[in-house]
């Protein structure tokens, strides 16, 4: 597209309506600056005529010409006045206007995201939630996970309860204070929340408090609680997808990728596996387990699955037992790695049987609105193994559950697994994805990076669970790239029209080309802002989120008072810990 003439000749046109323009300019201000300073001033209201003479009295200063008496600093200091009153308005306006015009083209606009926001939202709420039936005002909460403000201006957009998400994010991006604290504080149902620091559980405890029943899962001494509940880990093992799921959730604890399991890792899950079976089915302690672990050449659960009528497995478990000594204690040993952990009597304590505290009942909390923290620490010694198993159990109950009320748990259970990589290694997590949204499990996986991930679930489990997550979102300092450089293809490129200015000596000449660039350049999304981040929802184009970080909400000075008063608590708890410690040690 060209078009051809002299560049004098092009703006020639515009000279006199520029000019006539200009005037108007100077003149609007000193008319009614001038008018409303007369007004003001006690010269009365004596608007001057819309004429040359007028025009030229005000530029030239001759402004008793037209308001007799009166000083013509007030003038000119009410044409400022207006002048400076109008330019705030104007400037925020011009902001927003060149800011939508940066915004990169080609994101989701709003009309797209409408099923994220306001009656969109809510519809979809109506139709997943049969409770909300006869509702007739439901608050914003009830109707979907608050994400983030659409940038630049909002709205704010909402997932529904049947999508499940996966967040990633730089260490200090906002996981927690932007993604999990304001989920767990907004959960209409209950909650699950795994993590490897006290920071969610201080700022949200009081708060749940007051909706429900608080169980907090400590056995590392994370937030220094006192035990005050016991799961029994082998409840769910009476079956062998029970047991074989318990000991996968070992086995993940100690090896980094799922998908590779070498001879040992595999036996030795086989074997935890014939053990949980034959404890839960027998009555048996966990404690009478890890002594048949120390011990290969006990036949006690052998006999046990025999008594039990799982003769394969108690054949299975006694080819292993009656093996080579050397591949036996080599399987043996490796299972007893994985369960390492159990020897801390601390953690053994809230797995076990206790008649003076009150047992966690996994069918009864996904019925009500409580909440349960799991706190573990990450790396060698840590509980990840039992906490991947109780929020594993939680899951399965809440998909139970859901089958007998028609499909949905409702309200639905909101289970957040922050640190997943670390301490909440679920192996078939990629699996269970793909159908807990549709149960009313509204899962939130919140990662470092897709790398850490791939180190847990392998690349297929890694893919898999990106590719059933409904809600992705990426946040600051993602710096795989790899990664990086796929996100952007999958945002897509868009059209940029380029105009060209050439001379020649015929004149000169203007013409316009397209290319393809691409929305979000790899770089733009590495350098994603802190609180910010890019949502990508399934069937619409992506767009570009800002988080809504608890301590900015309006009831964040009651909520920050309570964390104080919690984080005082813990302070008050660890001291006391540390004096009983350093006595035994020196008594
Ligand atoms: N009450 C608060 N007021 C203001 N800023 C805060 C508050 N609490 C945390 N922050 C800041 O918010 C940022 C994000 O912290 P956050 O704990 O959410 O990060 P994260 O992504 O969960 O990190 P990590 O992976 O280390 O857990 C940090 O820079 C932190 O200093
Ligand atoms: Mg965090």
């Amino acid at each position: 597209m060209s078009r051809q003439g002299g560049m004098g000749g092009e703006f020639l046109p515009w000279l006199i309506p520029g000019f006539a323009a200009l005037n108007v300019v100077i003149f609007v201000p000193l008319w009614l600056g001038g008018t409303l300073a007369a007004l003001l001033s006690g010269y009365g209201w004596q608007p001057p005529p819309f004429t040359l003479d007028a025009y030229i009295s005000l530029v030239s200063g001759n402004t008793g010409k037209i308001w007799p008496g009166m000083p013509s600093y007030l003038v000119y200091g009410g044409a400022v006045a207006l002048v400076l009153l109008g330019i705030s308005p104007a400037a925020l306006l011009v902001r927003r206007v060149v800011r939508r015009l940066r915004e990169p083209r080609s994101l989701a606009r709003p009309s797209e995201l409408s099923a994220m926001m306001g009656k969109g939202i809510e519809a979809r709420a109506r139709d997943l939630r049969p409770a909300l039936k006869d509702v007739a005002q439901l608050s914003p909460d009830d109707t979907g996970n608050l994400l983030g403000d659409l940038m630049p201006a909002g709205p704010e957009l909402r997932s529904s309860y049947e999508d499940v998400e996966l967040d990633l994010m730089a260490p200090r991006a906002g996981k927690s204070t932007g993604i999990a604290i304001p989920r767990v504080l907004r959960a209409p149902g209950p909650v699950l929340l795994t993590s490897n620091k006290s920071d969610v559980f201080t700022v949200t405890r009081q708060e749940r408090m007051k909706v429900g029943r608080v169980w907090t899962f400590d056995p590392q001494g994370i937030a220094y609680t006192e035990r005050e509940m016991w799961w029994d880990m082998l409840s769910g093992c009476d079956t062998i997808e029970g047991a074989r799921r318990l000991a996968g959730h070992f086995v993940s604890s100690v090896n980094d990728d799922s998908s590779k399991k070498d001879f040992w890792i595999a036996a030795a899950q086989n074997t935890l596996t014939a053990l949980f079976l034959a404890a839960s089915r027998s009555g048996s302690s966990v404690n009478e387990l890890l002594a048949w672990l120390a011990d290969p050449a006990d036949r006690t659960p052998v006999d046990l699955l025999r008594d039990v009528g799982m003769t394969a497995m108690a054949d299975q478990l006694q080819g292993t037992v009656r093996g080579a000594v050397e591949t036996r204690d080599g399987i043996y040993e490796t299972a007893r790695q994985c369960v390492a952990c159990l020897l801390d009597p601390e953690i053994l304590a809230w797995v076990s049987p206790d008649p003076d505290l009150p047992e966690f009942i996994p069918d009864q909390h996904v019925l009500g609105r409580d909440t349960l923290y799991l706190l573990s620490k990450d790396g060698g010694g840590s509980a990840a193994g039992v906490i991947a198993g109780l929020a594993d159990a939680i899951i399965r109950a809440g998909v139970v559950a859901a089958e007998r009320m028609g499909g949905r748990l409702d309200p639905p259970m909101t289970a957040i697994l922050d640190e997943a990589a670390n301490v909440c290694r679920i192996s078939d997590l990629p699996d269970l994805y793909s159908h807990l949204g549709s149960r009313g499990i509204s899962v939130v996986t919140l990662l470092q990076s897709y790398r850490q991930g791939v180190r847990v679930w392998g690349e297929p489990g890694m893919d898999a669970l990106w590719s059933a997550a409904t809600i992705k979102l990426l946040g600051a300092g993602l710096d795989d790239a790899d990664f990086v450089d796929k996100v952007a293809r999958l945002v897509g490129q868009h059209d940029v029209r380029t105009p060209t200015y050439s001379r020649s000596k015929d004149g000169s000449s203007r013409s316009v080309s397209y290319r393809q660039e691409q929305v979000l350049p790899a770089d733009k999304i590495r350098a994603l802002p802190k609180g910010t981040a890019l949502l990508l929802a399934t069937g619409v184009r992506p767009a570009l989120i800002r988080l809504r970080p608890w301590y900015k909400e309006a009831n964040a000075a009651a909520i920050s008072a309570a964390a104080k008063a919690e984080v005082q608590a813990i302070t008050d708890r660890a001291a006391a810990s540390w004096s009983r410690r350093e006595s035994r040690r020196v008594g």
